[in-house]
Order: C-alpha cells, then sequence, then structure tokens
C-alpha cells in the first residue's frame, strides 16, 4: 500500500472514500459538521439516535449520492479524548482501514485527526496511523492455492493535513512507520509458517537473506562450533531431532565499534512437542509459534538497521527442534551448559530455558550493555496474564522501567513478576547446580531464575511472551495468528536510549 501525505481539506478532496475521526460524544467536531451540512444533516442523524457514538473502533458507513466530491464516507471513534492513547489512534486507523479493504475501496483519504493532546507530536501520530493501516493488511497466504480472494486490494492511503508544516514531519512519520511494519510482516511470515518449512535451518537462511539486505553482520554457528563451545544445552534439546540446531548471530554495528552492544536474545524453538515428556495432542500445532521470541529479536535488529539507529545491537538465537527422537535427552538427565554450570532435566518439555542458558552465556562475548531475552517460556505465565500482557522480569530495575515504559508507548504491554532469591530454593537439584523445574507454583518465576543464573554478568531483562505472540482472535492490527510481539517494543526502547 502507497501512503501519501498531502495538503488538503477533506471537503474539497475528490476521490472514493474518506475516513474521518471523532472522539466519542464529541461526534460533530469541525470537519465532521462541515460534512455533515453538505450530507442534510445525516450524521447528526445518526448521533440523536445513537446509533453512532464515536466509541473506540466504532465505524459507520455513509454513501455520499453525489452530495460530496467523495464516494463514501467512513466515520470512526476514538473513543474518550481523556482516555487517548497512541494505540488507539492505531487501533481506530486499522479498524478504517480493514473496512475500506472489505468494501473494495482502493483509495482511502483520511484527514489528519483533531490531536492537540499532550504527548502525541506529529511524528508519532504519522507514524501510527500509518503503522496501523499497514500492520492491518497484514496477510499469510503462500499455502493456499486459490489467492482470488485476496485480491481486492486497498492500495493508496492519503494523509490529508491543512497545515503545510506539518507535511514533512508526517511524512518522516510514515517512513519510520514503513520500517517497523516491514519488520513485523517478516517476524509474522517466520512464525506463521509451518514447522516442516521453519526448520533451524530455514531460519538461519532467513536470518542470512535478511541480513545481506539491511547491513548487518550475520554468522551462524552450526552443530561442531557449537561442541566445541561446550553448548551442553543446546545440544542436549538437539539430540531427539533429525533437524541440525542452528546459532544465529547477526551484529548491527550503528555507532562507534567500542560502545558496548545491547544484545537482544531470542527462543528459536521451531517446533515444541515436548520432546520425551511429552505434550498432549491437543493444541500442539500452536507450538510451530515456538520460535517467536527469536523470529522477534530479528525482526527488532532488522527494523534498527533499517532505521539506521545510532546503536549496536546483536541478536542471537538458539534454534533446535525439541523431538522425543531415539537418542532424546530423557527426564533425569544432566546436561553440561557452555558456562561450565549443570542442569538436571526432570521435564524434557522445559526446555526454552535450557537453550536460552547457553545463549546468555554466549552473550558475555560482547561485553553487553544490557541483554533483554525474548521467549514463548512458559504456560504459567498465560495461566497468570492471559493474552493482554507480556510477562516481564530482571535484574536491573532501570531496565525494567525502560522497557516497561516502551511498552505503555507502543501498546505491547508488559506486566513485572518478582525475581526474589527466595524462588532459588525451588530450583534447587540434588544432584547438579540447578533443575529446570520448579514445582506447581510460580512457573514464569521459576523459569526465569533459572535463566538468571547465566545472566549474572549484565544488567537483564527477560520477556515472557507465551500469552502475547500468537492470537486466535483478530484484533484491528493483528489478524488472526503471528502477532510480530516485540518488534515494535525493542524499537522503542532502543530509540529511547538516545
Ligand atoms: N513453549 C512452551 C511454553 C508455552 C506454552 C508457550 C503455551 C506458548 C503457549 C514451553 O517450552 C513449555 O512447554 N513450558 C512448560 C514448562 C513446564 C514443563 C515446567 C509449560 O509451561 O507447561
Ligand atoms: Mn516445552
Ligand atoms: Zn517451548
Amino acid at each position: 500500500m502507497n501512503i501519501k501525505v498531502v495538503k488538503g481539506s477533506t471537503l474539497k478532496i475528490k476521490g472514493d472514500c474518506v475516513a474521518l475521526w471523532c472522539f466519542e460524544k464529541e461526534v460533530l467536531n469541525p470537519a465532521i459538521k462541515q460534512t455533515d451540512k453538505q450530507l442534510a444533516g445525516m450524521v447528526r442523524q445518526l448521533v440523536k439516535e445513537k446509533v453512532f457514538e464515536g466509541k473506540l473502533n466504532q465505524t459507520t458507513f455513509i454513501y455520499s449520492l453525489g452530495k460530496l466530491n467523495v464516494d463514501k464516507v467512513i466515520l470512526i471513534g476514538l473513543g474518550k479524548k481523556k482516555e487517548m492513547t497512541l494505540d488507539k489512534l492505531r487501533q481506530a486507523s486499522a479498524t478504517i482501514t480493514k473496512i475500506a479493504e472489505g468494501k473494495g475501496i482502493k483509495k482511502l483519504i483520511t484527514n489528519m485527526p483533531d490531536m492537540k493532546i499532550k504527548g502525541m507530536a506529529a511524528i508519532d501520530i504519522g507514524q501510527t496511523i500509518a503503522e496501523g493501516a499497514i500492520l492491518s493488511l497484514y496477510k499469510f497466504n503462500q499455502y493456499k492455492s486459490e489467492k482470488n480472494n485476496y485480491e481486492k486490494k486497498l492500495s493508496e492511503l492519503t494523509l490529508l493535513t491543512e497545515n503545510e508544516k506539518n507535511i514533512k514531519t508526517l511524512k518522516s512519520g510514515v517512513s519510520i512507520a514503513k520500517k517497523i511494519s516491514a519488520a513485523v510482516y517478516f517476524t509474522r511470515d517466520l512464525i506463521n509458517h509451518p514447522g516442516n518449512t521453519a526448520t533451524p535451518t530455514y531460519l538461519a537462511e532467513q536470518a542470512r537473506k535478511m541480513a545481506k539486505q539491511c547491513n548487518i553482520k550475520c554468522k551462524i554457528l552450526n552443530k561442531p562450533d557449537m561442541e566445541k563451545m561446550g553448548m551442553g544445552a543446546l545440544l542436549g534439546v538437539a539430540k531427539g531431532s533429525h533437524q541440525p540446531p542452528k546459532f544465529i548471530i547477526l551484529e548491527y554495528w550503528g555507532t562507534k565499534k567500542n560502545k558496548a552492544p545491547v544484545v537482544l536474545v531470542g527462543k528459536g524453538l521451531t517446533f515444541d512437542t515436548g520432546g520425551i515428556s511429552i505434550k498432549p495432542s491437543n493444541g500442539m500445532e500452536e507450538m510451530k509459534t515456538d520460535m517467536s521470541g527469536g523470529a522477534g529479536m530479528m525482526g527488532a535488529i532488522m527494523a534498527t538497521a533499517s532505521l539506521k539507529l545510532p546503536v549496536n545491537v546483536v541478536t542471537l538465537v538458539p534454534a533446535t527442534e525439541n523431538m522425543p527422537g531415539g537418542s532424546a535427552i530423557k527426564p533425569g538427565d544432566v546436561l553440561k551448559t557452555m558456562s561450565g554450570k549443570t542442569i538436571e532435566v526432570l521435564n524434557t518439555d522445559a526446555e526454552g530455558r535450557l537453550i536460552l542458558a547457553d545463549a546468555l552465556t554466549y552473550a558475555e562475548k560482547y561485553k553487553p550493555k544490557v541483554v533483554i531475552d525474548m521467549a514463548t517460556l512458559t504456560g504459567a505465565c498465560v495461566i497468570a496474564l492471559g493474552h493482554h500482557a507480556t510477562g516481564l522480569l530482571g535484574t536491573d530495575e532501570k531496565l525494567i522501567d525502560a522497557v516497561k515504559k516502551a511498552g505503555e508507548a507502543t501498546g505491547e504491554r508488559l506486566w513485572q513478576f518478582p525475581l526474589w532469591e527466595e524462588y532459588d530454593e525451588m530450583i534447587k537439584s540434588d544432584i547438579a547446580d540447578v533443575k529446570n523445574i520448579g514445582g506447581r507454583g510460580a512457573g514464569t518465576i521459576t523459569a526465569a531464575g533459572l535463566l538468571k543464573k547465566f545472566a549474572s554478568e549484565y544488567p537483564w531483562a527477560h520477556l515472557d511472551i507465551a500469552g502475547t505472540a500468537w492470537t486466535g482472535k483478530p484484533k484491528p492490527y493483528v489478524p488472526k495468528g503471528a502477532v510480530g510481539i516485540g518488534v515494535r517494543l525493542i524499537v522503542q526502547y532502543l530509540r529511547s536510549l538516545f
């Protein structure tokens, strides 16, 4: 979709369809009032009869029947003005885009919503509207033979502003949105691909291809490299599978090389059967998404590089399947990690923390400024937070606060769990340094507690995205399936550093 920023007014512009914004109970704002005059009071009537009140994502579709320069009008509600956030604007933008697409509209025009709201700069408004529009149109249809359904293409969105001075800023906002959204698409694709396509080898190939396009350095470690480095935890998980594991390293040097990088670690479990501690078959297909953390951190570095942010960023993705093959690790096995510490594996389905342990140790090589890892780590996190928040834990309150703030700004919200040392008791092993499960309670915390043992050399935050990586219900800017969670969040965090 092409996005244009143009000086003009919604009343004068000619076209297919125009979308007009309003706050709840303030439907008849100047732009809509003028339009309503030409529509002989139709909007006023809709408001009077409470058919349309401007609630968040509420819309109404009007045929102008020759009374306006445009054929159709969409009214879109933003909810209460006092409760306005950029995320609500993103949702509303997505809502009108989806409606326009559904009605077969090719070119959609919209004015800039009147948002003299604290903390909302024109550049953010431009970015947010464009993001909502682009992200809402994401499709994953590569495995469908019939593609006809998808040919109804909305090809153009025009943002109108009456203020000449805004044009440049809005355009930069749109340009930022395009780069970030391309990375979210990249991440969503990786996750939506089934496990028989998206193997560790495929992830590595895609990483390499993306790196080439984005001025990122890429290195892939293979099994012999991992053996040399003593990555016994990652290799242990990979043992049950015929697919060779890969360790993906992406480096983006956006500023002086002597500046410590932000290291991003993502779980790249391309299919999690549970291993010998096998999962129930019902719903197991969702475990193709167990590489969402890795895909998200790959998307995050992709966006960072295309935005040319002046930071150094490294992404590490330990990638493997978790399968119950003949050579698979068994409950009770002890693995020796790259750090030298040993882990007793009491449940082979708690594999994410094992592969992350080695990746967190590998991260030390970079003497990182901070390390953030992201993983679909625990079902317990879904029980605790449902699908509306990512679990957040870590060892550095300043980092945690900065990540939380980025979550508020992007709508990818986080909720912190404690990581008190009292919980360490729960993962004490009788025979090894630590065990990989902690009993019934506090599953999200004990998983992070294991990671903490391998993340001691730098400030560290951990994001548990088990509940937020995948959605069974479409949302305005997230179709059913992969969310692409974390990409916008991490980019926002990195932008907040300077
Ligand atoms: N990948 C799963 C966690 C998960 C569950 C992600 C649901 C997305 C949705 C992880 O590897 C896992 O299986 N965790 C176990 C740990 C348990 C055995 C201690 C879990 O949460 O059940
Ligand atoms: Mn598992
Ligand atoms: Zn898993």
